[in-house]
């Protein structure tokens, strides 16, 4: 039996645990009373009830999520010269999903309760045991699972019958179905990679958490083709988890908060020979933040797609490497990671190149016309190269809270000292230290603050 002390200790120990569990939560409903209050992330069709497993961003989660797939974009295709891009149609011939093998085992297990007939994703633990509680001890019977396909279809065609086509569940095979395209049109030679960045859509059973797990997201994806030489297919697949982890860190993520998890045999997709998430730790636990999978070559193999070496004359099927990250998942694990709270300011500490206004531009006061018309100059000029908002409301004090509490980096103010040396207030969101600038440095400045961010 264990004494008092131990169950004191223990009790003590759990009270703990659900106190740190509360206030992550807490954390959650922040932020999504910020995303939509500020207009970074909205329920999609929210007027009409909202649909589940729809978000609509706003003007802010749109500056947000361009600004990921831009950085995305230059560190994957305009930095390296063995990359193309490519933009492929959402729709494609429902042959593309028999042959890539989606059409039978693009699948998740679904269970239902017998009593209220809600259908849930059986391996999602914790969704049951919620579940159990809306039934208040009730023993439920759940159905036997049975595999639910993912794929979300359409109907193409003005008379019938229609063409079943279906709306791409990975960007991925878009990739796939141009590749002899991209190699007969480039000059590209393997090892090369083709990028993408589009949207997506799964029937998900059970959409949640926020914007986690939606029916329509957007990808950004990697394939990189190599020699059908596994040793070689090994080593670059530890080079891509390495790369794609950093990538993260140096976009801000704190490095304590990722993690990588090797999928175990029976969670692979059917396309994979190994396969690693990049997790986060989120405050519904370490969820996936992106998936790098060895492909081997199932996919090119399916499409009966060769790559003949026009110096050797080697014909082979490429193995496939592929980095796939989720960018409403970047967007919504970039704001959790970025939020802070000090004294009764809430300061998002996004990376100044991911924030969605570079910087605000404030006259000290409103009715001041020689300020107004300063500040509006200052405004306009610095608008022709980056996003900048613009604030004469209230007191300044307010401004601040207001700019740090969207990420803004840098607040500017033109006040009376402006008009006699030319120098404006520059404030810096995360140490609310102040520099006086001259306003003819301030594009210089810029340039060399965003710089220094940059990856
Ligand atoms: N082409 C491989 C592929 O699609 P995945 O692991 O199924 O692999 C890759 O998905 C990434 O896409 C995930 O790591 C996640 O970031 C994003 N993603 C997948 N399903 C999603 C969903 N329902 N909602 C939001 N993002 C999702």
């Amino acid at each position: 039996m264990k004494s008092d002390r131990k169950i004191k200790i223990l009790r003590f120990a759990r009270s703990l645990a659900y106190a740190r569990d509360d206030k992550k939560m807490d954390l959650m409903d922040k932020i999504i009373s910020l995303a939509k209050r500020r207009g970074f992330i909205y329920p999609g069709s929210e007027i009409y009830g909202g649909l589940s497993g729809f978000w609509d961003y706003g003007p802010l989660g749109i500056e947000l999520k361009k600004n990921i797939k831009r950085q995305w974009w230059k560190n994957m295709v305009y930095d390296r010269p063995d990359v193309v891009g490519i933009d492929a149609a959402i729709i494609m011939n429902p042959a593309v999903w028999r042959s890539s093998g989606h059409l039978d085992a693009f699948t998740d297990p679904l269970i239902e309760c017998k009593i209220c007939h809600q259908r849930i994703r059986a391996d999602y633990v914790d969704l049951k045991k919620e579940h159990e509680k809306i039934h208040q001890g009730k023993k439920i019977d759940w159905t036997e699972p049975k595999s639910f396909n993912l794929l979300t279809e359409v109907l193409l065609g003005t008379t019938e019958p229609k063409l079943k086509a279906y709306l791409r569940g990975e960007i991925t095979q878009g990739v796939f179905v141009n590749f002899q395209n991209v190699v007969n049109s480039t000059r590209i030679k393997i090892p090369f990679g083709i990028a993408q960045i589009g949207k997506a859509f799964r029937n998900e059973i059970t959409p949640g958490n926020f914007s986690f797990r939606s029916r329509e997201f957007e990808q950004m994806e990697l394939e990189y083709f190599v020699k059908p030489n596994e040793k070689e297919a090994e080593k670059l697949f530890e080079f891509w988890k390495k790369k794609r982890m950093m990538w993260y860190v140096k976009l801000g993520i704190k490095a304590q908060h990722l993690r990588l998890r090797d999928h175990k045999a029976d969670e692979r997709a059917h396309y994979a020979r190994f396969a690693t998430d990049i997790e986060y730790n989120s405050p519904f636990g370490w969820k996936e933040f992106e998936g790098i999978h060895h492909r081997g070559d199932w996919d090119l193999g399916r499409h009966k797609l060769t790559y003949k070496d026009s110096q050797t004359n080697e014909e082979y099927t490429p193995f496939v490497l592929e980095t796939s990250g989720g960018v409403d998942r970047a967007a919504l694990f970039f704001l959790i990671d970025a939020y802070h709270e000090e004294n009764d300011r809430v300061i998002l500490k996004l990376n100044p190149i991911l924030a969605p206004f570079k910087a605000a531009v404030f006259p000290l006061l409103a009715n001041k016309k020689e300020l107004v018309d300063i500040a509006r100059e200052i405004y306009q000029s610095l608008s022709k190269n980056y996003y900048v908002a613009w604030d004469s409301r209230g007191n300044i004090g307010k401004r601040y809270y207001s700019q740090d509490e969207i990420g803004t980096p840098f607040c500017l103010t033109v006040d009376y000292d402006t008009l006699s040396d030319n120098t404006v207030t520059v404030r810096f969101r995360d140490t609310t230290k102040q520099e006086r600038v001259k306003k003819e440095n301030l594009i210089e400045f810029f340039t060399k603050q965003l710089h220094q961010t940059s990856i």
